[in-house]
């Protein structure tokens, strides 16, 4: 929605080259699947005719090469003279290559059954020192089939919410209530900045979950990790690929609830799809943190706004929240005087 938003050309790096695209994300989208359809067409008449010459008798060479100087004839007929010209020391052209397809598909494993009250705070107040509390009696609470999304402005307190409910901060008042039994896998922004190890990512899953080669490497390429990246050291992996491991690990480690803290920031459009789908399959409960509208719509949670030192459902969907916040922004456009003063800092 961002990219639609914001967007009138796509570059798109595919099949190792850069392809230019006039138009938003929506409809780069629309063409590049056109696109395909007719590569794979090309493709597929491409070898059915070497077959035929096979058939009948030529070599695999010869026939290749046969369909090799069909394709050539087919490009020049499409080339203005100019490009020709320029082309003209290039060399022969190459067969038409199976077009690859970029697919990445997570799936985290079932959790196991336990009994509710899971995961919730009771009567919470919290305030980092010195500052004014972030929260004040708050009440929440998850079960093992709640999906809940997490809203609110930047610094209002939804990592510092979800840091509660994991009990890696104490509040002052209440108290953070959980099942004894209950694994929760988390996921934030820093998730996979720890793997900085000279160990390769297969070497670590295998360590880590005592896990045979094959299968370790099975994991990281199901979410996405090129196979080259298996195993080079960790250290020297992109940060969206060391988020990948985490994720990997994440979905090994088979949590009863995912905790995740604005997930989609190192992911590609692509994967951010592929944890949208897997999230909707994954069966245990789910708190996400996210200014990613796409990602809160295609997961269906439950809206939850952080404002007033507490948390509040919000009934409706994502429009009416944005709504909300566009109106509060509104009435702060149309005031002259809190303009000017929030100009001023
Ligand atoms: N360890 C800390 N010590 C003191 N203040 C902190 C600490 N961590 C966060 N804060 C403050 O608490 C407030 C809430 O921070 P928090 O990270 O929870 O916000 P957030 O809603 O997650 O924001 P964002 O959307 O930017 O991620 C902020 O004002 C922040 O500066
Ligand atoms: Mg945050």
């Amino acid at each position: 929605v961002f990219l639609d938003n914001v967007c009138n050309e796509i570059i798109h790096l595919d099949q190792k080259k850069l392809h230019y695209y006039k138009g938003n994300y929506s409809m780069f989208k629309k063409m590049y699947v056109q696109k395909r359809r007719e590569m794979i067409k090309e493709y597929e008449k491409q070898e059915k005719r070497i077959k035929e010459l096979k058939a009948h008798g030529q070599s695999k060479k010869a026939a290749e090469k046969k369909q090799k100087e069909a394709l050539t004839r087919k490009q020049e007929k499409n080339k203005s003279k100019q490009q020709r010209q320029q082309e003209d020391d290039n060399g022969p052209t190459e067969l038409l290559e199976k077009p690859k397809e970029y697919i990445v598909k997570f799936r985290f494993p079932e959790p196991s059954q336990l009994q509710p009250p899971i995961l919730g705070l009771h009567n919470v107040t919290f305030a980092f020192e010195g500052q004014k509390p972030l929260f004040v009696n708050t009440d929440f609470g998850i079960d093992l089939t709640s999906r809940v999304a997490i809203v609110g402005p930047n610094g209002v307190g939804k990592s510092t919410f979800l840091k509660l409910l994991l009990g890696e901060l104490e509040p002052q008042k209440g108290e953070q209530r959980k099942n004894h039994r209950l694994r929760v896998g988390r996921f934030d922004q820093h998730s996979g900045e720890h793997l900085t190890a000279e160990e390769s990512a297969a070497e670590y899953l295998q360590r880590l979950f005592n896990l045979p080669h094959e299968k370790a490497r099975k994991a990281l390429g199901s979410f996405g990790l090129v196979s080259h990246a298996h195993t080079i050291k960790m250290k020297d992996l992109s940060g969206g690929q060391k988020a990948r491991v985490a994720l990997a690990e994440l979905c090994l480690s088979a949590p009863d609830v995912l905790i995740l803290d604005e997930p989609t920031n190192n992911l590609d459009i692509e994967s951010i799809d592929a944890l949208a789908e897997a999230i909707n399959e994954y069966e245990g409960g789910v708190i996400i943190v996210s200014h990613d509208e796409r990602l809160i719509r295609e997961t269906g949670c439950t809206l939850y706004v952080i404002e007033e030192q507490t948390i509040n459902e919000i009934d409706g969907e994502f429009d009416d929240y944005r709504k909300e916040v566009l109106d509060a922004l509104g009435e702060v456009v149309n005031n002259p005087s809190v303009v000017a003063n929030a100009a001023v800092l």
